[in-house]
């Protein structure tokens, strides 16, 4: 008799308990297929399925250009991966600001159509019809506050946020409020490790930081930037665990000159 463990999924409640236990969450971010099979059979809690997408997978400059359409496509490959993993699925830019229906419609073709867990959307009290609809319609949604990337363009850099009196107390107000309508967690990025903790305090809800230290609840970070593969791209909050440019370069290099030399194929790799 074969004896097979079923794999319990990650929900937005099992999070809940971890922060009420103290027991830190771990997100990464994928979107594809391979990577999110590692990323779920390595343990991790929570994937998302993020925006980056657009920077990482797509190489643009910034997160704005990205569509609901290739956010569907991402979260298809990422879902079909993965066994354990909550998965929660960025709404991109253009997406939910309009109004609360078109929002509603965008999380409702991101549950359908790519079978995902949760959605995330950037910004606090002016999106709150939105995240209400989507509340509404019994689809869970994560918070993003701090540095939102969506907003490039209003912000103008990539600096740590909030680190002013004024809009530290707007952020830890947006994140009381998101925990109010119902947020089961909130993404915190790039703003003082203080600020961060004090919100991590405030509220029941995780907080899930990115260049947010080390007081809140759990931390994500884009695998692409943490396992090296990206080599251009150096913020003070990121840690490199792998140095995967350079080991993909060298074995790229190898086949080249294999190839180049005859020595591949062999007498044992053909037929
Ligand atoms: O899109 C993304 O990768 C994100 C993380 C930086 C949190 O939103």
């Amino acid at each position: 008799m074969s004896v097979t463990k079923k794999i319990k999924r990650i929900t937005t409640h099992t999070l809940q308990a971890m922060k009420q236990k103290g027991e830190k969450i771990s997100m990464l971010t994928a979107y594809d297929y391979s990577m999110a099979r590692i990323l779920d059979e390595a343990g991790i809690d929570v994937l998302l399925v993020g925006d980056s997408a657009a920077n990482v997978m797509a190489g643009y400059e910034t997160t704005v250009p990205i569509t609901l359409n290739h956010m569907i496509y991402h979260a298809q490959s990422v879902i079909r991966a993965t066994k354990r993993a909550l998965v929660v699925v960025d709404l991109p830019f253009g997406s939910y600001q309009g109004n609360s229906k078109e929002a509603l419609n965008s999380a409702i073709r991101i549950m359908k159509e790519a079978e995902a867990h949760a959605v995330k959307l950037e910004g606090g009290e002016e999106i709150s019809e939105s995240i209400k609809r989507i509340l509404t319609a019994g689809v869970p949604v994560m918070g993003h506050l701090g540095l939102t990337p969506q907003s490039i363009y209003k912000f103008g850099t990539y600096v740590v946020r909030a680190k002013e009196e004024e809009e530290a107390e707007r952020l830890m107000s947006d994140a009381k409020h998101l925990e109010s309508l119902g947020c089961f967690a909130i993404v915190l990025e790039k703003i003082p490790a203080k600020l961060a903790e004090k919100v991590a305090k405030s509220v029941a809800i995780p907080i899930i930081g990115i260049g947010a230290g080390g007081g809140v609840d759990g931390q994500v970070l884009v695998s692409h930037d943490m396992l090296g593969i990206n080599n251009d791209f150096n913020p003070r909050f990121l840690r490199k665990y792998a140095n995967l440019h350079a080991e993909m370069t060298n074995a790229i290099k190898s086949y080249i000159g294999d190839v180049k030399s005859t020595d591949f194929p062999n007498e044992s790799e053909q037929y």
